[in-house]
């Protein structure tokens, strides 16, 4: 179950697409499993969660919570992406050449402070991606889901930052 404290309280979105488009399937693939995806994302903070689950059981929560959340933004684009009439296979595709999602795309750290400016780093980063997206994808639909997905990466941002100001 997903923890209202690691999402933006606003609703989802409908999943719908105005039309469908392999070309906006493309772009959607990056942000579904390139190298900073959502893939990407939930097993970053899968594997910083489980790391963390026996010495500081805030920090592994709360990556768990947000690993949770990033399911949920894999789930959105996965939809997304079928219905513009791509394959939600695990690829990414201009940043990665169309190759398969690889366990070296995550970052995984050997402590809770290199771990947890990374996390911070791709939020960051992913939101630069989505906001670029969100220029190249004229469907309104489609805009408002990759939106709404942005204000839970602004969530997990304020939950990195905290986290580094308390442990690092
Ligand atoms: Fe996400
Ligand atoms: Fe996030």
């Amino acid at each position: 179950m997903i923890n209202y404290l690691y999402h933006a309280n606003e609703p989802y979105p409908e999943i719908r697409v105005e039309n469908k488009n392999q070309y906006y399937a493309e772009i959607l693939m990056d942000d579904y499993a390139g190298f900073i995806s959502e893939f990407s994302a939930v097993s970053q903070y899968m594997y910083h969660s489980l790391k963390s689950v026996k010495s500081i059981e805030y920090l592994s929560n709360m990556w768990r919570n947000i690993s949770i959340v990033e399911m949920h933004h894999l789930d959105i684009l996965g939809q997304l992406i079928t219905l513009l009439g791509g394959k939600p296979i695990y690829r990414g595709s201009f940043s990665t050449s169309c190759q398969y999602w690889n366990g070296n795309f995550v970052y995984y750290g050997d402590n809770i402070c290199n771990q947890l400016n990374a996390d911070l780093k791709s939020e960051y980063q992913a939101i630069y991606n989505y906001e670029n997206h969100i220029c190249m994808i004229d469907d309104k639909y489609i805009r408002e889901n990759l939106k709404r997905i942005i204000l839970d990466e602004q969530i997990h941002i304020k939950y990195f930052e905290s986290a580094i100001k308390k442990f690092c």
